[in-house]
């Protein structure tokens, strides 16, 4: 490259299991595009893993290798770090000891940035180095970018996603095929879409890591992971998913963020959506997310959401950003929030007692008469209109009938009361299962 400064960049890389393998291949095998997208060239100087005997997914002749992540973050010949082990806790060690040295940071650890991203977003302004998270949110699809540029002129009323690759191939294989949840998960863990941890994946911590990161650049608040409502996918039935379809619908862990007259709605959990809707046909471990926006509407944002070189894409792309800007002036660049550090508001985030949804509900009752009619009571005693019932027979041994509702918009603390007293009646059996349902409308 030729240019007023072509000296390469020299980067960092902590971590090469599947992103980090990926981004070190993406980097070789197109190095020559990047670099003429970038403006000067990428070297990886050095490298770090936990193991350095561990066969790779990567080439890494010419790659200076230690088992020591610090010696990355302290390598003077290193302008950018790029963190990929994961983890909250050296990863913020690590992440904070580069900027203190005034290096630049990417990251796809949304753990870290959903749980200590505003005080390193601080500590980055201070420096006036970047921290870079493309990769942070839904694999490879540009969901940073697209919301804190593409869409900065809108008001943004709401955010729904599939943005758990892992959970998404388990519900797919499980309707599709009708394999096992442990199955299907363990394949999950072979292709490297799982978290070190895959129960991050099934109950819903890692959507809530990343629905957290969303919120914040889509509203212009801190990021308040510990406010996230979150349940997981583990409690899914076959015979949900089956109702579901005959019902019209389609059960998806969604995580979603909703600004509403009393608060900001933040939550993950399964939900039904209408199967005539785009997202509710993303399946395996695509991803997607549909943002509601003032003035473009409803746009939809899908690909794959997680594996080494769809990560690594948006890992390299963030990297490219860094290299572009690196003689720009820290104060214009991007914030790292969308919004101006010192313009970020302190909308209250809704407690889930008052978020108002829909609900799919299912339930045992003898089949008797008025067995029914006790349970639209106390439905109707709450305010709680129904939208359609199917009601299952009950096979010849069986003395409970199987009841399917779905109902309109109500306050989860009311439909909570609801149920309970439905629970308490001599004539239903066991829990009522209760999944939210949400029509994701345009004019939602
Ligand atoms: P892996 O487990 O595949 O890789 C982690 C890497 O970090 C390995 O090379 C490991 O070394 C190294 N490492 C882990 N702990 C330490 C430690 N204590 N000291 C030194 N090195 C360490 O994870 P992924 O690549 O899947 O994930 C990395 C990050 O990317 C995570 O934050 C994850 O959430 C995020 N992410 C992952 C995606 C995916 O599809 N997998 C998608 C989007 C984001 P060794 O190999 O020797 O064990
Ligand atoms: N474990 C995560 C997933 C990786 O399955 O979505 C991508 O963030």
């Amino acid at each position: 490259m030729s240019g007023p400064n072509s000296t390469p960049v020299r980067i960092g890389i902590i971590g090469l299991g599947t992103v980090g393998g990926g981004t070190v291949n993406v980097l070789q095998r197109n190095a020559q595009e990047i670099a003429r997208r970038a403006g000067r060239e990428i070297t990886i100087t050095q490298a770090s893993a936990r193991d350095l005997n561990k066969p790779r997914i990567c080439n890494t002749d010419g790659i200076a290798l230690t088992s020591n992540p610090h010696d990355v973050v302290n390598n003077p010949d290193i302008d950018v770090v790029v963190e990929l082990i994961g983890g909250d806790t050296l990863a913020r060690e690590l992440v904070m000891s580069a900027i203190e040295q005034g290096k630049h940071v990417v990251t796809a650890n949304k753990a870290l940035i959903a749980k200590h991203g505003n005080e390193i977003f601080d500590a980055a302004q201070k420096k006036g180095v970047m921290v870079a998270f493309e990769a942070a949110v839904a694999g490879g699809i540009p969901i940073i970018k697209a919301i804190r540029e593409g869409l900065a002129g809108n008001r943004i009323d709401w955010v729904a996603g599939i943005i758990n690759g892992t959970g998404n191939f388990i519900l797919t294989e499980m309707r599709d095929k009708g394999r096992s949840f442990e199955d299907v998960l363990k394949e999950a863990q072979e292709l490297g879409y799982a978290e070190a941890d895959p129960t991050f994946d099934v109950e819903g911590i890692d959507a809530a890591h990343k629905l957290t990161i969303l919120a914040a650049i889509a509203f212009g608040i801190p990021l308040q992971f510990e406010k996230a409502s979150t349940e997981g996918i583990s409690a899914i039935t076959t015979e949900d998913v089956g109702y579901a379809e005959q019902l019209g619908y389609r059960i998806k862990h969604l995580g979603i963020a909703r600004r509403t007259e009393e608060g900001i709605e933040l939550r993950v959990h399964p939900t039904l959506i209408p199967s005539k809707r785009l997202i509710a046909n993303v399946d395996g471990v695509m991803n997607a997310v549909l943002v509601k926006a003032d003035a473009v509407g409803p746009t939809l944002y899908y690909g794959a959401g997680a594996g080494a070189e769809a990560t690594a894409s948006a890992v390299v792309a963030d990297l490219v950003d860094v290299v572009r800007t690196l003689t720009s002036d820290p104060e214009n660049r991007v914030p790292h929030l969308a919004f101006q550090p010192g313009a970020l508001a302190d909308t209250a985030i809704l407690p889930m007692d008052e978020v108002k949804t829909a609900y799919y509900l299912k339930m045992r009752a003898q089949d008797k008469p008025g067995v029914l009619a006790d349970i639209t009571q106390i439905l109707g005693n709450a305010n709680i209109s129904i939208e359609a019932v199917i009601q299952k027979e009950p096979s010849d041994e069986a003395t409970h009938a199987t009841i399917i509702m779905l109902t309109h918009l109500v306050k989860e603390k009311a439909m909570n009361q609801a149920i309970a007293q439905i629970e308490s009646l001599s004539s239903t059996e066991g829990k009522v299962t209760r999944i939210r349902v949400e029509q994701l409308n345009k004019d939602d």
